[in-house]
C-alpha cells in the first residue's frame, strides 16, 4: 500500500548540496532526506581533486572572481560569482567545524598555524584548492552524512526515487517518490522542497558520473513549470583513465597541478600549441585539444604523465588514482596514464536565485542540478563542491524565514496506478539507454554542427514518443524513470545548443566558429 508523509521540508537527494542544506536548517524543522540508490551514489562521493577558497595569505577574492569569470568565457553572472567566492572560506570553516579532516601543510607550518595544504587546477591563478588527498569527495559525504544520521530532526529514506513534484496553490507542496524495495510510489508532502539531485552527464555514452546522474531534478523542475538554462554547455573533463576495465574512473586535474604533462601516443607534449597555459588551461580547452589531436592522429587516447615526481609523493598525493592504476597493472610513478575526455559536469540546469528558489514557489534547487550564473559557460575546477556548500548555505536561510509564513500542504491525491500494468519488456527500457547515450555521444559531444544537432533534435523526440507511451502503459521503475527524465534533459541540452549560434566555452560548433560581441545566456521556458 502507499504511504503518506508529512515533513517541514523534503530534500532530495544526498550528495554535498542535499546534506549540508539539511544539517544547515534549525533542529526545530522536520526533514525527509532522500536519496535514489544508497546515501553516497552521488557525484560528491567520488570528487577527487578538491574544493577551491580564498585561504591562502596571497590569494583574494578578486583574484579568484576573475579566474572564475575567465574560465566561464564571459557568461559568468558576476554577482553569483562574488557572493559564492566571498563565502568560500566561511564554507571551508563550517566543514572544517563538522569534522571533514583537510590536508594540511607537510612542511611543519601546520604545527604553528593550522595551515591547509592548497593544490592547484586549470584556470586558477594561485594555489586554492583544499583537499583531502584526491578523495575529498569522500571525506565530506562521510563527515555530512554521519552527521545527518546522528541528527533527531533528519529522517532519512534511501532507495527511493522521485517521480514528480506536486504543485498546488500555486506553490510546490511534495513529491511522489517510488519505494523501491516494496515497488509502491508514496506521496511526501511538504512545505518547501529542494531539489539536490545532481547533474545529467550520464546522457553521454563516456563519463565520469555514477550511475545516478540522469538530470532527474532538473527534468521534474521542467515537468513543474520552472526555467532552464545554459544546458548546451555540458563539461567534458579532458583526463578518463582510458582501458577496457575502467568504467568512469577519472584522474584529478590536481596531477595536472602537481606538474602532470599531457602527451601524445609518440611522446610529444602538445599543450603548448593550444594555449600558453598549457595543461593549466581551463578544462573546454584542454578536453578539445585532445580531441584535437585524438581525430587528428586516430588515437584511441592521449597520455598523462607524472612519473617524475616520486611514488612517495604520488602515493600520499594521488592515492585513489594510484591504486586503479596499479589494480590495472599501471605503475603511475615509472609510465604515462592513458586518459581521454569525458562527459563531467552539467554547468546549466534549474534557473535559481541567490537563495537557489526557483520559478516554482516552495521549491529550491541546490548544486549541479541548478543554474546559478557561477560556472557560465564552463565551470572552473573545484567551484562545484564550493557552490553546493555555499548555496545550501543560502537556501536553508531561506526556507527557514518561509516556513513561519507557509500554510501546512493542502490534501493531495494518492498515485494512481489502477490504469498500468507490469512491463513485460524491459529490454526495450536498455535498449532506449543505449541509443541514446550514444548519439548524445556522436551529435552532441565536444565539437557540434547544425547537422549533428538537428539529427540529435529528431532522434531524441522520437524517443521521448516511445518512452510516453511506455510510461503511460506500465508500473514506474527506476530505469524507467531514469530513461524519461533523461531524454527529457537531453532534448533540453540539444535545444539549447541548436538555439546558441556562436562557439562560447564547452559549446564549440564547426558551423559558428566565432564568438558573438554579446554574451547572452540560452533560457527555456516550459
Ligand atoms: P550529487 O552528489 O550527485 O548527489 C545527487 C543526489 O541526488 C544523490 O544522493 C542521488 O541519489 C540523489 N537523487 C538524484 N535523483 C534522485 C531522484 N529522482 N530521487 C531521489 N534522489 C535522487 N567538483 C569539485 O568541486 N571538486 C572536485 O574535485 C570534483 N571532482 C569530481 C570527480 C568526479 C569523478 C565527479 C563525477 C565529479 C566531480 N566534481 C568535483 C563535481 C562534483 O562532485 C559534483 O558537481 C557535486 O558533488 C554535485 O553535488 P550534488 O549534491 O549537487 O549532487
Ligand atoms: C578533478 O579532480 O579533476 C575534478 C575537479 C572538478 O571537477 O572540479
Amino acid at each position: 500500500m502507499a504511504t503518506r508523509y508529512q515533513h517541514d521540508v523534503l530534500v532530495i537527494g544526498s550528495g554535498a548540496a542535499g546534506l549540508s542544506l539539511a544539517l544547515r536548517l534549525p533542529g526545530n524543522c522536520r526533514i525527509a532526506l532522500l536519496s535514489k540508490a544508497d546515501l553516497n551514489q552521488g557525484s560528491t562521493y567520488w570528487a577527487q581533486g578538491g574544493m577551491a577558497a580564498v585561504l591562502h595569505n596571497r590569494d583574494t577574492v578578486d583574484s579568484h572572481v576573475a579566474d572564475t569569470i575567465a574560465a566561464g568565457a564571459g557568461l559568468c553572472r558576476r554577482d553569483a560569482v562574488e557572493f559564492t567566492v566571498r563565502n568560500s572560506k566561511r564554507c571551508v570553516e563550517w566543514l572544517v567545524k563538522q569534522g571533514v579532516d583537510f590536508d594540511l601543510r607537510e612542511d611543519g607550518a601546520s604545527s604553528k598555524h593550522r595551515e591547509f595544504h592548497l593544490t592547484m587546477e586549470g584556470g586558477h591563478s594561485h594555489r586554492r584548492i583544499i583537499h583531502a588527498a584526491d578523495r575529498t569527495g569522500r571525506a565530506i559525504s562521510e563527515v555530512l552524512t554521519e552527521r545527518a544520521a546522528a541528527a533527531e530532526n533528519i529522517e532519512i529514506f534511501t532507495h527511493r526515487m522521485a517521480v514528480d513534484l506536486i504543485t498546488a496553490d500555486g506553490r510546490c507542496q511534495g513529491a511522489y517518490i517510488l519505494d523501491q524495495r516494496s515497488g509502491h510510489v508514496d506521496l511526501f508532502q511538504a512545505s518547501a522542497v529542494v531539489l539536490a539531485t545532481g547533474g545529467a552527464s550520464k546522457a553521454y555514452l563516456y563519463t565520469s558520473n555514477p550511475d545516478g546522474a540522469s538530470g532527474d531534478g532538473i527534468a521534474m523542475a521542467w515537468r513543474a513549470g520552472c526555467r532552464v538554462s545554459n544546458l548546451e554547455f555540458n563539461q567534458f573533463h579532458p583526463t578518463c583513465l582510458y582501458h577496457p576495465r575502467a568504467k568512469s574512473f577519472l584522474v584529478t586535474e590536481a596531477i595536472r597541478g602537481e606538474g602532470g604533462r599531457l602527451l601524445l601516443p609518440d611522446g610529444e607534449r602538445f599543450m603548448q600549441n593550444f594555449d600558453e597555459r598549457g595543461e593549466l588551461a581551463p578544462r573546454d580547452v584542454v578536453a578539445r585539444a585532445i580531441d584535437h589531436e585524438m581525430k587528428r592522429l586516430g588515437a584511441d587516447c592521449v597520455f598523462l604523465d607524472i612519473s617524475h615526481k616520486s611514488s612517495d609523493f604520488l602515493r600520499s598525493h594521488f592515492p585513489t588514482v594510484m591504486a586503479r592504476c596499479e589494480e590495472l597493472g599501471i605503475d603511475i610513478s615509472s609510465e604515462p596514464i592513458p586518459v581521454v575526455p569525458a562527459a563531467h559536469y552539467t554547468c546549466g540546469g534549474i534557473v535559481v536565485d541567490s537563495n537557489s528558489h526557483t520559478d516554482v514557489p516552495g521549491l529550491y534547487a541546490v548544486g549541479e542540478s541548478s543554474c546559478t550564473g557561477l560556472h557560465g559557460a564552463n565551470r572552473m575546477a573545484s567551484n562545484s563542491l564550493l557552490e553546493c556548500i555555499v548555496y545550501a548555505e543560502s537556501a536553508a536561510q531561506h526556507i527557514t524565514t518561509a516556513l513561519d509564513v507557509t500554510p501546512p500542504p493542502s490534501a493531495a491525491a494518492l498515485w494512481d496506478e489502477s490504469q498500468v500494468t507490469d512491463s513485460d519488456e524491459d529490454v526495450v527500457i536498455s535498449h532506449n539507454w543505449d541509443e541514446l547515450r550514444r548519439f548524445m555521444w556522436d551529435y552532441v559531444g565536444i565539437v557540434r554542427t547544425n547537422k549533428r544537432l538537428e539529427r540529435a533534435l529528431h532522434r531524441v523526440q522520437l524517443l521521448q514518443s516511445e518512452i510516453a507511451e511506455y510510461y503511460g502503459n506500465y508500473k514506474v521503475s527506476n530505469d524507467l524513470l531514469e530513461l524519461r527524465n533523461l531524454a527529457m534533459v537531453a532534448e533540453l541540452m540539444i535545444r539549447c545548443a541548436i538555439s546558441r549560434k556562436e562557439s562560447r566555452g564547452l559549446h564549440y560548433t564547426l558551423d559558428y566558429p566565432q564568438l558573438l560581441p554579446t554574451a547572452k545566456d540560452t533560457v527555456l521556458q516550459p
